[in-house]
């Protein structure tokens, strides 16, 4: 099918005709670009969407966020389409922990139990005990057996700074890393904390630990909402990806936000010194939304043996 949109389409409208017509549901993560987060039917983060999507009950998922968000509605919904703006909107984090590999960590330490973030790929959920996301991270390992240790992936900021928060000291890193979180600038966030010495910092625990030891608040993109809401005419930095201060100017109009720059190293991020928005998800567009419900491709499928093997680690954080 063609890829070509007529010149006088009018994309939202365009939209809004083939989710009605498509009996779809639009799932956006915080990260999105304003437009995707205001047409969607929910906007969350990882853990409010992980659970809209084990709750939904359309025929058709289109989901504007991750490929491993996609998979986890996969996971919960099988028998239903799960379809994705761009199937190429990967994430760093599942890309530093291919599943083969955690099998062979996991093999290394038969008598550890394995917490897995969200943020990796379906097939690397199935490796473990219990998943976890920002949100509740600390909850989830501080919720684990205390005779056996814990192995923690893949994000070694989120798993440092668990082990601060939990008081758990028996947890083994996986030496992962959020490609926008761990290049947000240091000297910039002296810099700004200099020139507007009553701002507060919020950050993202995916931030490496010097932010992190600089922030008034740490927590999930949910978390840091919730935060700024209520506070008035506060100032604050914001230390994760940018896409969340348009839900943030929703929830206190009169604050100001200032997106914390990424650090300018040519040789961590060849080409991409001010990139502290995420690639990934800035490959969703409204023009590919529209042709994912058009042509109700491209899809995101688990494999039967892997979803029901995920889909336990799963159900155990969700129960918590
Ligand atoms: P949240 O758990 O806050 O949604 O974070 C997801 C993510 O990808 C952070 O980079
Ligand atoms: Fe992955 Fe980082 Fe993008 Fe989140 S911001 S999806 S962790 S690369």
């Amino acid at each position: 099918m063609s890829s070509t949109l007529p010149a006088d389409l009018d994309l939202l409208a365009g939209i809004q005709q083939l989710r009605v017509e498509r009996k779809a549901i639009i799932l956006a993560h915080y990260y999105q670009e304003a437009a995707i987060q205001d047409l969607a039917d929910v906007v969350g983060d990882s853990l409010q969407l992980a659970r809209a999507a084990r709750d939904m009950d359309a025929e058709v998922i289109l989901f504007a966020g991750v490929h491993f968000m996609a998979e986890v509605a996969s996971i919960y919904n099988p028998g239903r389409i799960v379809l994705v703006p761009d199937l190429d909107a990967g994430c760093s984090l599942a890309d530093a922990a291919p599943a083969a590999d955690v099998l062979a960590w996991k093999a290394a330490h038969p008598d550890h139990q394995v917490v897995a973030y969200i943020n990796c790929t379906a097939a690397t959920k199935a490796a473990a005990d219990i998943i976890c996301t920002s949100s509740n991270a600390v909850k989830v390992v501080e919720s684990m057996p205390t005779d056996r240790p814990i192995l923690f992936l893949p994000d070694r900021n989120l798993g440092a700074w668990v082990q601060s928060q939990s008081g758990r000291q028996d947890i083994s890193l996986w030496d992962g890393a959020c490609e926008v979180h761990e290049t947000f600038s240091l000297p910039a966030l002296r810099d700004l904390k200099a020139r507007h010495p009553h701002a507060q910092v919020i950050a993202h625990p995916e931030c490496e630990p010097p932010i992190l030891a600089e922030a008034d608040h740490i927590g999930s993109t949910a978390s840091l909402l919730s935060f700024i809401t209520d506070k008035g005419e506060a100032t604050f930095i914001v230390a994760t990806e940018p896409g969340i201060v348009h839900q943030m100017v929703r929830a206190n109009p009169q604050a100001t936000f200032i997106p914390l720059p990424a650090t300018c190293d040519a040789d961590a991020l060849p080409g991409r010194c001010d990139a502290n928005e995420c690639r990934y998800m800035r490959m969703n567009t409204l023009e590919k939304i529209y042709l994912a419900l058009r042509d109700l491709q491209p899809r995101v499928t688990v494999d039967e043996e892997t979803r029901v093997r995920a889909l336990a680690p799963l159900d155990r954080m969700l129960a918590l």
